[in-house]
């Protein structure tokens, strides 16, 4: 399993931790997602052999939470607040732009590997609904016409690196 070292050296502290292996199940997946994206085949037979579990065991935790994602996201993840203030204050037509913007329906990768575009929960920054998390930078009173702004800018960095 090929991570960073320091979430390596954060799962060694993390375990730990708690008084049964197994209850590190789900920081652990939580850290392996944050390092890779999402939660490949061999992080669940990694992860159960680092807490002494069955792979089953893992895998079962990894499909009851729909936080876990199974499969690769985008080089950039937009990630729309859809709980109450940025709902009523138009996150599903900010959503629906990104997904225009880039041919790309919620959950997916665009074509190109370059976005994906999720619905999450709240961000912690209901005064300035609708609210964005573009990879770790968030985005306040994220409009349509600003998602537009957004979307060119995200092209744009993804032309500078090509
Ligand atoms: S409801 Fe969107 S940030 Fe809280």
């Amino acid at each position: 399993m090929n991570l960073k070292p320091e979430t390596l050296a954060r799962i060694d502290e993390v375990i730990p931790h708690y008084p049964s292996k197994r209850s590190a199940t789900l920081p652990l997946l939580h850290l392996i997602q944050e390092d890779v994206g999402y939660i490949p085949q061999e992080a669940i037979e990694w992860v159960a052999a680092r807490l002494e579990l069955q792979p089953i065991n893992v895998y079962e935790v990894v499909t009851f939470y729909p936080m876990f994602r199974q499969k690769p996201i985008g080089r950039r993840h937009i990630k729309v607040c859809r709980t109450l203030s940025c709902a009523l204050l138009g996150a599903y037509r900010t959503c629906e732009a990104f997904e225009r913007e880039f041919g790309v329906r919620r959950g997916e990768v665009s074509a190109d590997g370059e976005v994906t575009v999720d619905f999450v929960e709240c961000l912690a920054s209901c005064g300035t609904a609708p609210v964005v998390m573009i990879d770790d930078a968030l985005h306040e009173k994220v409009d349509v016409a600003r998602a537009q702004e957004l979307s060119a800018q995200i092209r744009r960095e993804a032309a500078a690196r090509s």
